[in-house]
């Protein structure tokens, strides 16, 4: 049998291939810690990882109870000895990383007192971490697994920093019900992945969309760093599916999105009572504007009972397509930004080219218009978890709040940073023009300070039916980065080819 022959790509999906996160949750596993690390001795930090037991995205009878992933930064792969040539395979935005960049930094609303020269981990180069170590346990379980899993791991590493998370029931640290929407990803690779316009919002998403070497929404594949066969002689990497002669380092792996996400639970409930005068009843209807959702998690919009292709949850079986005006859920609610549930943009010039230069993010074109571009381009798998202790709203309005910092330590995973985190963070929340209201960003994440250009971002706006728009202005800052880094979350045979390090 010849080597093309025996390296022939399997259509399937292999499950055991593919860290788990990417297809659970683990939600049942309700506690959690992310270790941050920096490889201090490469050979001990590949032997450690060698021996890791990772989860995979297998399904397990019984269920897993505790669960161990593993994910790089660029400057990790490199400490850990993977050649240059490989690590720029990889997309620019993971190479160069979420914080070395001022520019980049500012479109990402980094700036003011969420700039990396004040972030706890990730800013400064020492302080950027190589290794993020995910470990998830139910309840009781985290401390004997995580010395179990850790052990011997600091010969190789030292710690940079040890994000502990809590278990908050499903509730993010504001008092709303978090986790309700996610796209379906297409794990049958049943949907057709080619370049079609598409009329109707749909919640099915390309495998592509998630995980590098499968096709996307585009219908193409993700570049991400394809081997040269002699460079895997033990045949530990799968072969390229369009281009089955070299060895896929990226198959199977995704990038990971991690940003420490601060909440300031008592200003944003106080600053809200003042609006409303202390009242009750509005004082929880200005917060619901703001998200989209009630805090119990029923769409503003109400449930229109849509077929979505992909959704069986009724709480996301809505779309805002008889509600243009945002009478119902304002066009700047975070859920209505973060994904407006829209179809493919109707038909611009022909051509692939002009078709992807408005659907993808940082394109001057796009920049300087409305940028409300095809949602199913720009989803997020969110796989974020709380911090903190939480506060009730009775302490928050009264101010009455624990030292200890509270928020959102948020994840995402998507195949293409740019055009997944970067565009929804920075076109559709910080958003320039989003729906022709320049003086506005996202109500809950946004830095709320003055662009460049000295226009400010810091109003909300209610539309109502009959005459101007209800609107809050001079909204504080209620979200504040305090770290952040982006990760490549490699299938298992990746890691095992990181672990043995190259012949
Ligand atoms: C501390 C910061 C944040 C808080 C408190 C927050 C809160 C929420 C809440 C309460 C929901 C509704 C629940 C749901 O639909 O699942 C939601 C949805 C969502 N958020 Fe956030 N969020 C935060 C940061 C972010 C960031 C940074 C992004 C992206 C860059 C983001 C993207 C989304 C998306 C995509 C949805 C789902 C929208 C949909 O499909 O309808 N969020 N968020």
């Amino acid at each position: 049998m010849g080597e093309a022959a025996m390296r022939r790509p399997a259509r399937q999906v292999d499950y055991e291939d593919i860290q788990g996160i990417v297809r659970f949750g683990y939600r049942r596993m309700t506690q959690a810690v992310f270790l941050l690390l920096r490889v201090t001795n490469a050979d001990a930090a590949r032997a450690w990882l060698a021996n890791a037991r990772i989860t995979s995205a297998m399904t397990q009878e019984p269920p897993p109870t505790t669960a161990l992933q593993i994910a790089f930064t660029s400057e990790g792969l490199r400490a850990l000895g993977v050649a240059e040539d490989i690590i720029e395979g990889f997309s620019s935005e993971f190479i160069v990383g979420m914080s070395s960049d001022p520019a980049h930094a500012r479109r990402l609303g980094d700036i003011g007192p969420s700039d990396p020269a004040q972030w706890q981990w990730g800013g400064a180069p020492e302080a950027i971490p190589h290794v993020m170590v995910m470990l998830y346990a139910e309840p009781g379980g985290l401390e004997a697994w995580g010395m179990e899993a850790m052990a011997g791991a600091e010969e190789g590493f030292v710690q940079l920093a040890g994000l502990g998370t809590s278990d908050m029931d499903g509730v993010e640290p504001f008092g709303f019900v978090d986790g309700i929407s996610e796209p379906t990803i297409d794990w049958q690779r049943e949907r057709p992945a080619r370049d079609e316009e598409r009329e109707d919002y749909t919640n099915l998403s390309c495998l592509g969309e998630y995980l590098l070497g499968y096709p996307n929404e585009y219908g193409g594949y993700t570049d991400r760093p394809l081997l040269d066969p002699q460079r895997d002689p033990d045949a530990l990497l799968s072969p390229a599916e369009e281009a089955p002669d070299k060895a896929d380092f990226g198959r199977n792996g995704s990038y990971l999105v991690l940003r420490q996400l601060e909440q300031d639970v008592s200003g944003f409930w106080r600053f809200i009572d003042a609006q409303v005068q202390g009242d009750p009843t509005d004082r929880k209807r200005l917060a619901e504007a703001m998200v989209g959702r009630t805090m119990d998690g029923e769409p503003l919009v109400g449930r229109t009972n849509e077929a979505i292709d992909g959704e069986d949850d009724p709480r996301n079986s809505f779309t805002y397509r008889d509600d243009d005006a945002g009478l119902r859920c304002p066009i700047g609610a975070h859920i209505r930004r973060s994904n407006p549930r829209n179809a493919d943009l109707p038909a611009g010039p022909p051509g692939f080219v002009s078709w992807a230069k408005r659907t993808l993010g940082f394109d001057a074109e796009a920049l300087a218009g409305d940028l409300v571009a095809s949602t199913r381009f720009h989803r997020l798998l969110r796989r974020g978890r709380e911090y903190g202790p939480g506060v009730s709203l009775a302490d928050a309005v009264a101010g009455q709040v624990p030292q200890e910092g509270t928020g959102l330590h948020f994840i995402c995973l998507g195949a293409n940073i740019a055009r997944q985190f970067e565009f929804v963070q920075s076109a559709w929340l910080s958003g320039i023009r989003f729906n022709g209201s320049p003086d506005e960003s996202d109500p809950l994440i946004g830095n709320h300070l003055p662009r460049a250009d000295g226009t400010a971002t810091d109003c909300f706006s209610m539309p109502v039916a009959a005459g101007p728009a209800q609107r809050v202005c001079g909204l504080p800052q209620f979200v504040t980065v305090l770290g952040g880094a982006y990760f490549f979350l490699p299938g298992l045979r990746a890691l095992r080819y990181i672990a043995k390090g190259e012949p």
